[in-house]
């Protein structure tokens, strides 16, 4: 073992296999486990668990920062170890035991998962899992990611790192390590720039707490997001002519503001589309980064980049890890508390870029629920950002499904972003500016710029005759959901 790895060399007596350390886990605990967007995820434990709960009676809560990698949700899943899940996924099979009713999933603003802990909800932690590249004198050095794992290791009685080492010792220092403080004698959180550095390089531990140190070396799975297309291209196309506008209309500075983009292959594609964009010197104070990210720093448009996590492909990765010196000065990953608090987000005036599943002509966003009873993957951070953004920006493909399917609905069949938080929404078609704009008004523009021609003449009837019956937001209240009812029985929502 590279004594680098372990600067506290009395932790060294710690080192375990994996099936040795699973055997500290009892029935019924909760696990805080480090993994953000499938980056920093433990490997080792949640693969060494899941082959224990095949054999014996083993149900957790498991709480992570976001998704993890490596298919872990679903192994766990499978094997019947989770009781309880929170706050985000992307696992097919979990989804699968999510909407079968077998894992009881809390679907939470990734901002607030830290704050609930701390007041202990939904309970508090019994052993931490953090994945590391390191235990230096002063702490743990994360991966990745960082997540909740700063709140983990704080709050959990035990702690099991892993050791991962294929993760380069260069990521030291890259990290930025700062926990607001109890409330009520709390301060503002002292953050006025996205480049800025307001607390540690590491984790800090107590090394009592500590039960045993795994290796791995498994690296990360690799980001699953599919290139740019010819409808994310044109979306890109429509949010940059947007922003040149604001910008133009002296509302944003040519450096725009500090931007936020969701996972997914729509917010990556969009971003990417930057790369062609008149920006330069632009910062993103985001919760994770993409290989677009890189390409923007890469490009020079990008001058800094705040997140909690890098989740990227197989080659960006390679790049990224070897050209590490060069973006050294350039990123900082910080706790998802901090990534995503809504006071930073409200301060530093961040433009918000998220993706619906659907949504409806007066501007609510469904984010999460598919025909509003089956959970995708969560809500995530999008509503730390639409809420509390200078700009929240909505994207969408207008059809999905091969087009038996509108994005663009007369009423969302799930809310997760309401009206009052949403600004512009935009899919291949064009771009709906709702800001100003009264409920009637709204739905003229979502109708005419966003949805798909096909879809448009049912949409307008729909609209006109729920303007007839009258209404600050006029609806046919047994018609709302006719689109959804029509795909359900005849497999699309074209009426006729
Ligand atoms: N009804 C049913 N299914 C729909 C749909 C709709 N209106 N719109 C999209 N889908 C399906 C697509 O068909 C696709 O399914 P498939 O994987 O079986 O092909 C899937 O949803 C993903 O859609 P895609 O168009 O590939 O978009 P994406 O990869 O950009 O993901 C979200 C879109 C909404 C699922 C994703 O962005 C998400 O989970 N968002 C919520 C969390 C979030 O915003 N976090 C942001 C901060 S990290």
């Amino acid at each position: 073992m590279d004594s680098q790895r372990i600067r506290q060399p009395e932790l060294a007596g710690k080192l375990m296999s994996a099936d040795e350390a699973a055997t500290f886990f009892h029935n019924g605990m909760t696990i805080g486990m480090s993994g953000f967007t499938r980056a920093g995820d433990a490997k080792a434990m949640p693969r060494a668990l899941a082959e224990r709960a095949k054999h014996e009676e083993l149900r957790f809560t498991v709480i992570t920062g976001a998704s993890l990698g490596n298919g872990s949700d679903g192994l766990m899943a499978e094997a019947g170890l989770l009781a309880r899940r929170l706050p985000f996924q992307v696992d097919a099979t979990l989804r699968g035991k999510i909407n079968a009713g077998e894992v009881m999933f809390i679907d939470q603003h990734l901002s607030e998962t830290a704050e609930q802990l701390r007041s202990g909800t939904p309970s508090s932690i019994d052993i931490a899992v953090i994945e590391a590249a390191a235990i230096t004198e002063n702490g743990i050095v994360p991966t990745m990611s960082v997540g909740n794992s700063a709140s983990f290791v704080e709050q959990a009685r035990q702690i099991v790192i892993e050791l991962n080492t294929s993760v380069p010792l260069a990521l030291e220092g890259l990290h930025d390590i700062y926990l607001p403080a109890e409330r009520p004698a709390r301060g503002p959180i002292p953050l006025t720039s996205p480049q800025q550095r307001i607390g540690r390089a590491t984790i800090p531990f107590d090394p009592a707490k500590v039960i045993a140190i795994v290796l791995t070396e498994t690296p990360d799975s690799p980001s699953s997001v599919l290139p740019p297309d010819e409808e994310t291209n044109a979306i890109a196309r429509h949010v940059i002519g947007f922003l040149e506008g604001e910008v133009e209309a002296k509302r944003l500075p040519h450096t725009l503001a500090p931007l936020q983009a969701g996972i997914g292959t729509i917010a990556n594609a969009v971003l990417h589309g930057l790369v062609v964009s008149p920006f330069r010197n632009l910062t993103m104070y985001s919760e994770v980064l993409q290989d677009s990210a890189i390409e923007l720093l890469d490009s020079g448009q990008l001058a800094f980049a705040s997140a909690s996590s890098i989740t990227l492909s197989s080659a960006k990765y390679e790049h990224f890890i070897n050209n590490l010196d060069k973006y050294r000065d350039k990123l900082v990953l910080r706790p998802q508390e901090i990534s995503n608090h809504p006071e930073l987000v409200r301060r530093l005036g961040i433009i918000g870029l998220n993706t619906a599943l659907e949504f409806d002509i007066y501007g609510n966003v469904n984010s999460t629920h598919v025909g509003g009873t089956h959970m995708m993957n969560g809500i995530g951070g999008s509503g730390d950002f639409a809420r509390n953004g200078q700009i929240s920006i909505f994207v969408s493909k207008s059809v999905a499904k091969g087009g038996a399917v509108s994005s663009v609905v007369p009423m969302v069949t799930h809310v997760d972003h309401s009206e009052h938080d949403v600004d512009v929404l935009v899919t291949e078609w064009g771009l709906a500016d709702l800001r100003g704009l009264a409920p009637r008004e709204r739905a003229v523009k979502v109708i005419e710029h966003c949805c798909h021609p096909d879809y448009r003449p049912q949409l307008r009837d729909y609209f006109e005759r729920a303007c007839r019956a009258g209404g600050h937001t006029p609806h046919l209240l047994g018609e709302a959901f006719s689109w959804h009812q029509h795909y359900a029985q005849h497999q699309t929502m074209r009426l006729r």
